[in-house]
């Protein structure tokens, strides 16, 4: 078990780049973390210095509150996981697994390495499995092997380097949920380095942002999703991720491209203070018309537009409408989208409405918009000029409580067994 505590840590590269620029963190004794960010973002980077195999350049990184910048990784007991498994070829898959223990043979007999090898084995039931070779399985079963070698060291933490990326959608997702109900049960401090939002979402009790080097927002999943602190974080969490349009205040309303929008003061407030804003639309913010609730419709504004086409998916429906990009906002879109690792912010939005919606491409469609939910953001420096950090922090909070009533479950279901 262990506390992981990141002050300002720094990494220029030998060639002199500074992929990680000061980053801060405190990782919580049993907390599933997760770094999250745009390939080169430096997430990488900052897992090899938390586990020891890249020297930090400046900053102090702490295990449970003692400074361990210059501890070899063999003595900070942490377990990193690897995305291509990192399995011996020559060697059983239970053999694979007790592999970290023979290293340390001087401390434990055969008998507790067998133990250990048996327990892991159960957990991530490769039981029919720990006499064949890594060659022969599947890539789930191989990165459950992976997993068992973390898992037989006991280890204070477990560092995964997006563990998952080579498997298949599907195996994806069960090997995520895997780790989420292993993790749970094992209770180790867990950090997590992905660029799949998804994962981040699903697993993380707390995702960290980063952007070129850059802490951006560590904050429950929920407070990214509803109270991000830029348009880059709300850009990148969320799928399909948020429309961007270009808004402003005239009249009292919000004059923007699906037309005028009459939206909370709380909203114009925000809006009024720059000649131009982006307005921030989330694809489930709308809905077609017909299938809005009586109890809801006040709080939004009903407009019509022409779906260039639909995309119906089963338990939802896409529809989507272009429009003309203002030429004032085409700078700041594109540095988003480069942030973003895209081509481009498209001048598209996407609108998911219910499936059963007879909204067509090529015909004129009813729409509904919730405005409680609208962002707006500074086209100048990307802040949320309609964020509400008690809210955020509350989202957060709730998030925390959630969690140890799960490590509560978990240890006194342990206790039964
Ligand atoms: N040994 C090195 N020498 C110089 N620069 C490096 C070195 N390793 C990485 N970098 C640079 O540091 C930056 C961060 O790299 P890092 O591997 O941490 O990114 P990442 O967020 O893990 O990206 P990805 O999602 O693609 O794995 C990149 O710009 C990369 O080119
Ligand atoms: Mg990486």
């Amino acid at each position: 078990m262990a506390a992981i505590t990141l002050k300002d840590i720094v990494k220029t590269y030998d060639d002199g780049f500074t992929a990680v620029k000061g980053v801060s963190l405190d990782i919580a004794d049993g907390e599933f973390m997760i770094l999250v960010g745009p390939s080169g973002c430096g997430k990488s980077t900052l897992l090899r210095m938390i586990v020891g195999l890249e020297d930090i350049t400046a900053g102090d990184l702490e295990i449970d509150g003692k400074r361990v910048n210059d501890v070899p990784p063999r003595d900070r007991n942490l377990s990193m996981v690897f995305q291509n498994y990192a399995l011996y070829p020559h060697l059983t898959v239970g053999e694979n697994i007790a592999f970290p223990l023979r290293l340390k043979k001087s401390e434990l007999n055969d008998d507790e390495i067998n133990r250990r090898v048996k327990e892991a084995a159960e957990m991530l039931e490769l039981n029919d499995h720990l006499d064949r070779k890594p060659a022969n399985l599947s890539g789930g079963q191989r990165q459950r092997v992976a997993m068992g070698r973390a898992i037989v060291r006991h280890a204070d933490a477990f560092l995964f380097d997006e563990p998952l990326s080579n498997l298949d959608a599907k195996l994806r997702g069960q090997m995520r949920t895997q780790i989420a109900q292993l993790q749970r049960r094992l209770g180790t401090t867990s950090i997590y380095v992905t660029h799949d939002q998804t994962e981040a979402m699903t697993l993380g009790d707390r995702v960290a942002v980063l952007k070129k080097g850059l802490l951006q927002q560590c904050a429950s999943p929920r407070e990214l999703y509803e109270q991000p602190v830029n348009i880059f974080v709300a850009g990148f969490i969320g799928s399909p991720s948020m429309n961007f349009v270009p808004a402003r205040v005239d009249n009292g309303k919000l004059q923007t491209p699906i037309g005028e929008l009459t939206v909370p003061d709380r909203v114009l407030k925000a809006a009024q203070q720059k000649e131009m804003v982006i307005l921030g639309l989330r694809p489930d913010f709308f809905e077609d018309e017909e299938f809005v609730d009586e109890k809801v419709r006040e709080h939004g504004t009903v407009f019509t537009a022409t779906p260039t086409h639909v995309e119906w998916l089963g338990n939802e429906q896409y529809a989507y409408i272009t429009y003309e990009h203002d030429p004032k906002l085409k700078p700041v879109l594109d540095e988003l989208a480069h942030d973003l690792d895209q081509d481009e912010i498209p001048a598209t939005l996407v609108l998911a409405t219910n499936s059963a919606s007879r909204v067509r491409g090529g015909q004129e469609g009813k729409f509904w918009l919730d405005t409680r939910l609208l962002h707006v953001f500074d086209p100048d420096t990307g802040d949320n000029l309609t964020r509400d950090p008690e809210a955020g922090q509350k989202l957060t909070e709730e998030a925390a409580e959630e969690r140890q009533r799960e490590i509560d479950r978990a240890n006194s279901e342990k206790t039964e067994a």
